[in-house]
């Protein structure tokens, strides 16, 4: 759990990265259309939440600074009875005072009046400049006068590189969710189902275990399918003697996993899919392995590339020399991603990449990445052996960098082909 003192450690580091002479905003998510006039379930903008906890809509979080004071204030909905009965209840502004550690809170119908006041004579402006929230863009009516706009969002962003023990917490109680739905989809019969009752299987076992969500649509991709790297249609048969790319995770307390598994549907692995599937895996554990702090992302990319095209080469995939073929950047007909990404409240968590001088920023101790090699070929590439054509294969684990190295923090969910098997329903 965040504590409230948490939240208010991280408003006041992000009170001291701004200048002097300066109000900066930032706004709770606005609920989105799904069709006509129903919603999509509402989530809070990860940011807001970053810094608050707050899991209303209508709010902003305000942060007045001056040479010789800060400031910060909440807005929330006003209560009222006729909307909370049709739409849930509200904490309202006295209850918000006394949960949150910020200096003052006022109604959101209050906010521009509010806003106009904090605003007299600033230099300084930070707010989302590239958000599509009505409420932002609002934001650069009202503050014409004021020549100096900031972005606020990458301030934040930055700060959720380096993840908390509570983050870490939270994150780990995600996975231990999501590797029940993983060891769920290997168990159950799956003759004659669909992908979408796969889906299903995996998804209620988020729910079931208190997990409200989704961290992203889950990819239940059988055979060719899988070859198609953000298929979420979901809506093919299982057949048997194919393999499913299964890259489901749930969100959990506003925290994300992001795990795949690839397994058979009838739950015994062919010599051919076992070659791929090995090199994969094999490609991952050394991977992981040389996660420590100050190693890059991209010295991780370059060795999965290379292991994975000296792998190809010897199964006859791709023909010729290695070195060669990577410089010829023919791995990525079937290796065509990245190695990982940042995870956090987002499961591609927005953390920068890189430093204000564009320099890559390094592994450091706290930082929460995934691990994601994936080997894909097409069911119709005739330049590959047939035996391997129509199988895609990705294998993901949630990494925690540590002081000397890493913890895989997904190490509990089955990964080696007798884990897999050994749980697998046979048919
Ligand atoms: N689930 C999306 C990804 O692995 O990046
Ligand atoms: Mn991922
Ligand atoms: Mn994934």
């Amino acid at each position: 759990m965040i504590t409230q003192r948490e939240y208010k450690k991280r408003r006041d580091l992000l009170v001291k990265k701004l200048s002097n002479n300066s109000v900066a905003v930032i706004f709770s998510s606005e609920h989105t259309t799904r069709s006509h006039d129903t919603q999509h379930p509402f989530r809070q903008d990860s940011n807001f939440y970053y810094l608050s906890g707050f899991k209303e809509e209508s709010a902003a979080l305000v942060f007045i600074k001056t040479k010789t004071f800060t400031k910060s204030v909440l807005f929330v909905q006003k209560k009222d009875k006729t909307l909370e009965l049709w739409t849930g209840k509200r904490l309202g502004e006295k209850e918000a005072k006394k949960r949150f550690l910020v200096d003052e809170v006022y109604l959101s119908e209050d906010f521009e009046k509010k806003f106009k006041e904090f605003l007299k004579e600033k230099k300084n402006i930070y707010f989302e400049t590239n958000s599509k929230k009505s409420a932002a863009k609002k934001v650069l009516k009202l503050t014409k006068a004021i020549k100096t706009k900031h972005d606020i969002v990458p301030l934040v962003q930055k700060m959720r590189l380096i993840k908390s023990a509570a983050e870490i917490e939270l994150i780990k109680e995600s996975i231990a969710i999501t590797a029940k739905a993983h060891h769920r989809a290997m168990k159950i019969d799956k003759k004659g189902k669909y992908e979408y009752q796969l889906q299903a299987e995996i998804e209620h076992e988020f729910k079931v275990n208190a997990a409200y969500s989704d961290a992203y649509t889950s990819i239940v991709a059988c055979g060719n399918s899988a070859n198609t790297l953000h298929y979420i249609k979901n809506d093919q048969p299982l057949v048997e003697g194919e393999l499913i790319l299964i890259d489901a995770g749930c969100e959990h307390n506003y925290y994300a996993s992001d795990i795949t598994r690839t397994i058979p549907v009838n739950g015994r692995y062919t010599e051919a899919q076992k070659e791929l599937y090995n090199l994969v895996l094999n490609t991952q554990l050394r991977i992981i392995k040389m996660i420590k702090p100050e190693v890059k992302r991209s010295h991780l990319q370059k060795v999965a590339q290379k292991l994975l095209t000296k792998g190809m080469v010897e199964l006859g995939i791709l023909k010729g020399e290695y070195k060669k073929l990577i410089k010829q950047q023919k791995h990525k007909k079937y290796y065509p991603h990245g190695i990982g990404h940042w995870m956090g409240i987002d499961v591609h968590d927005p953390a920068p990449y890189k430093d204000a001088k564009e320099r890559e920023i390094a592994l450091k101790k706290g930082m929460v990445l995934t691990i994601e090699p994936g080997l894909y070929i097409d069911k119709n590439d005739i330049s590959v052996p047939k035996k391997y054509r129509g199988i895609g294969i990705r294998i993901e684990d949630d990494i925690l960098v540590t002081k000397d190295g890493c913890e895989n923090l997904s190490l509990c969910i089955a990964k080696t082909v007798e884990e897999i098997e050994a749980l697998s329903f046979k048919f």
